[in-house]
C-alpha cells in the first residue's frame, strides 16, 4: 500500500505537548463585521475542547494573495512551532476573496461575505429568519442560532472536505479533497455516502467510482434514505442505516486518534492517492487504502 508520502512529511514533524494559539472567544452578535487585515490568519471566533483548539476567520492560501472565509484547528495535542493551522471547512473554497474583503453579521441575521469590489461571494441566507447570534462550538461547528437557542444555520451541515467530532454526513452528501495543500480549492476526489455504501469518486465526467464499502448495509433496504448517515464518532466512522442512536451503529470504521478526518489528496504525485487522515499525533494514517490509478 502506498500512501501519500508529502503529506508524511507535513504530520511528522509534530511533537506532543498540548498547546494552542488564541484565547478562547466563541461567540458573536448580530451587526458584527470583520475585514481581512493582512494577516495570515485573522480569528474571529475561537473555541476549544480537551484535544483541540478551533477557530474561525480569515485564513490565506498559499502566497497570501487571496484569502477564504474558514474553520481551521488552531491547537492540538500534538503542536509543535513549525505546525500550521490545518482548515478543517471553509464558506468560499473556489471563490477567495481579496484584501479588504468584509464578512458581515448582518442585523437580519445573515452571514455575508463580500469581495472588496462589493460582490456578494457567499452568504448563509438567513435573514428574516430571526437569527440571535453566532456560535462556534467546542467541535468545530458554526452555528448560527435564534433566540430558542435552536440552530438556524450549521456549517455542519455544508461540509467540505473533512469530518468533524459529531458531524454526521446524510447519504447524498459528499467530502471532496482540496487540489493541494495550497490551493485548497476543490480538486478531483470525493467521498460520498450513497445508498451503494461509502464511495470514492474521481469527480470526472461522468464521475468515476473507484472505491466502496459496506455497500451491503445499504442494499437490502427498502426504506427512505432520510435520516441514514455516517457519523464521526469518538475518533471513529460509525455507520446509522437501520440503527438509530443512541443504539450501536451498524458498523464501524475504527482510527481511534482523530481529531478530524480529512479527505486528501497528493499534489506531488498526481496518482490518485488518496487517504483520509487526522490532525492530533504525528501520525498520518490511512483509514481507506491508498488507490493507485
Ligand atoms: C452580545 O450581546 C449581549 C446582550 O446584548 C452582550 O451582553 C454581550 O456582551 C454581547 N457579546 C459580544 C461578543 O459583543
Ligand atoms: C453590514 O450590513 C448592514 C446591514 O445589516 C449594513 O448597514 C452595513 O453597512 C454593513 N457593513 C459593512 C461594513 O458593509
Ligand atoms: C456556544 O459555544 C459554547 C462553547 O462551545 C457552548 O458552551 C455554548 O453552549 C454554545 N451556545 C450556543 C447558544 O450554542
Ligand atoms: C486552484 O485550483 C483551481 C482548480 O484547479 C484553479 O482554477 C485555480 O486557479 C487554482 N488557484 C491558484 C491560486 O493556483
Ligand atoms: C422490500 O420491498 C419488497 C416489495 O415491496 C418487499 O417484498 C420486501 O419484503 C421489502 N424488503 C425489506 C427488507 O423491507
Ligand atoms: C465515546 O467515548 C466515551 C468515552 O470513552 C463514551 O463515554 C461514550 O459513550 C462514547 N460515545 C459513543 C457514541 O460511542
Amino acid at each position: 500500500m502506498r500512501i501519500c508520502s508529502f503529506f508524511f512529511a507535513i504530520f511528522l514533524i509534530l511533537v506532543i505537548s498540548p498547546r494552542k494559539s488564541f484565547e478562547s472567544y466563541p461567540t458573536a452578535n448580530i451587526s458584527t463585521t470583520w475585514t481581512t487585515d493582512y494577516s495570515d490568519v485573522r480569528p474571529m471566533l475561537v473555541s476549544e475542547n480537551q484535544v483541540a483548539q478551533f477557530t474561525c476567520g480569515f485564513f490565506c492560501e498559499g502566497k497570501c494573495t487571496s484569502y477564504i472565509f474558514a474553520i481551521f484547528i488552531t491547537g492540538t495535542l500534538g503542536l509543535s512551532d513549525t505546525w500550521k493551522p490545518e482548515v478543517v471547512w471553509s464558506a468560499n473554497r473556489d471563490y477567495p476573496v481579496r484584501e479588504k474583503a468584509i464578512l458581515n453579521f448582518t442585523a437580519a441575521g445573515e452571514l455575508v461575505l463580500r469581495d472588496e469590489d462589493g460582490s456578494i461571494v457567499w452568504t448563509t441566507n438567513t435573514a428574516g429568519k430571526s437569527v440571535a447570534g453566532m456560535n462556534l462550538t467546542d467541535t468545530g461547528n458554526l452555528v448560527l442560532f435564534n433566540h430558542q437557542n435552536s440552530v438556524v444555520w450549521q456549517s455542519f451541515d455544508h461540509p467540505t472536505d473533512c469530518w468533524l467530532p459529531g458531524q454526521k454526513l446524510f447519504t447524498g452528501q459528499k467530502l471532496i479533497a482540496s487540489v493541494s495543500s495550497t490551493n485548497l480549492s476543490e480538486g478531483m476526489f470525493s467521498l460520498q455516502v450513497t445508498d451503494k455504501g461509502l464511495v470514492a469518486y474521481v469527480e470526472s465526467n461522468p464521475p468515476q467510482a473507484y472505491y466502496s464499502r459496506f455497500g451491503y448495509l445499504y442494499g437490502s433496504s427498502n426504506e427512505t434514505k432520510d435520516g441514514k448517515y455516517i457519523r464521526f464518532l469518538n475518533g471513529s466512522l460509525s455507520f446509522f442505516i437501520y440503527a438509530s442512536e443512541p443504539s450501536d451503529p451498524d458498523a464501524v470504521i475504527p482510527n481511534p486518534t482523530s481529531v478530524a478526518l480529512k479527505l486528501l489528496q497528493s499534489h506531488v504525485n498526481l496518482d490518485k492517492n488518496m487517504v483520509l487522515s487526522h490532525s492530533r499525533t504525528s501520525r498520518t494514517s490511512p483509514l481507506l487504502p491508498a488507490f493507485r490509478g
